[in-house]
């Protein structure tokens, strides 16, 4: 049985793609997508969701838009990472084919919680703003999991020790691994084993079709962003490595562990403060994840890129 998910994203590269391998792979079904301010605004990463969903051919699943602003504090966008358009590389001038839901990304989210026969994992590749509202809604609605992109149980890459997804809103972050639902956070300690070589761009590249050939430009922005802000050689393909713990379990290892959010401190505000040693005894809340099979996950992208045509 495919396990059914919802994914909430802010499109971005590495978005798109987890939204790819979301769509195609037999083993998740996907329900729904919901947007949240990130990697650009609210409106920009909606009509990115769009794109991508259109590309795939996929108008039968929901697209709605989420929370404009992190919960307490001001965005702060990472368009020195996906460009101007969030998802810079192609050129697009058409509108995309797959509308906007009319309903808000907490409207849809509860829908499709309340109305699904089994209980639904919710992957979040963004900051976690729409899933603290989520979660503060009554009645709290039925999940299996929360399984997060986002953290590290080591340095940050966007302050020294915090990373993307947690600084933008600690505070949602904060509510969401408190909740008490079923918490897995991959981090940029795993998701820097995803990285997107030469040589799996020239499998893009070998795959032929018009999607395949975006997702070369998409990557190729992305390499050089990577390049030029972190100076690195091949860039880390992070979102994608949510989807695909829960796709299979096996390509990402996970270990429990006491998982707590940083939201005081003066310079640390986001970081994700992993207690892999137990120093603090304090009881194991989260899956943490720590090892990726690279050859299992690249397979698993390469094949939903083929599948979609
Ligand atoms: C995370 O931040 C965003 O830029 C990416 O899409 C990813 O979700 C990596 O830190
Ligand atoms: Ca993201």
């Amino acid at each position: 049985m495919a396990v059914p998910l919802i994914l909430d994203c802010d499109p971005g590269h590495d978005d798109a793609m987890a939204l790819l391998l979301a769509i195609a792979d037999p083993a998740v079904d996907l329900l729904a997508v919901t947007t949240v301010a990130g990697n650009q605004t609210v409106d920009k990463c909606t009509l990115n969701a769009r794109r991508v969903l259109s590309l795939a051919g996929a108008s039968h699943i929901p697209v709605a838009r989420g929370a404009a602003q992190p919960l307490v504090r001001r965005l702060r966008i990472a368009d020195d990472v996906h460009g101007q358009t969030g998802l810079d590389g192609p050129l697009f001038t058409d509108e995309p084919s797959v509308p906007e839901s009319p309903y808000s990304a907490h409207e849809l989210l509860t829908d499709v919680l309340r109305t699904h026969p089994t209980p639904v994992t919710v992957v979040a590749t963004g900051a976690l703003t729409n899933v603290a509202a989520l979660l503060a809604s009554e009645p709290v609605p039925n999940l299996a999991e929360i399984v997060w992109m986002g953290g590290s149980t080591d340095r940050g890459n966007i302050q020294p020790l915090a990373e993307a997804n947690a600084a933008v809103d600690p505070e949602a972050a904060d509510q969401v691994v408190r909740s008490g639902v079923p918490f897995t956070m991959c981090g940029l300690n795993v998701t820097h084993q995803a990285l997107v070589t030469d040589e799996i761009v020239a499998q893009f590249e070998r795959i032929g079709t018009p999607l395949a050939r975006v997702c070369v430009e998409w990557m190729t922005f992305f390499a050089s962003t990577y390049r030029d802000l972190f100076g690195f050689a091949a860039p880390p393909l992070h979102d994608p490595v949510a989807v695909a713990r829960v796709i299979d379990p096996a390509i990402v290892r996970c270990v429990e562990a006491n998982l707590v959010i940083e939201t005081q401190g003066e310079w640390t505000a986001g970081a994700t403060v992993v207690d892999l040693d137990g120093y603090t005894g304090r009881p194991a809340n989260a899956r943490i994840a720590v090892e990726l099979d690279r050859g299992a996950f690249w397979s698993r992208i390469v094949a939903a890129v083929a599948a979609l045509g």
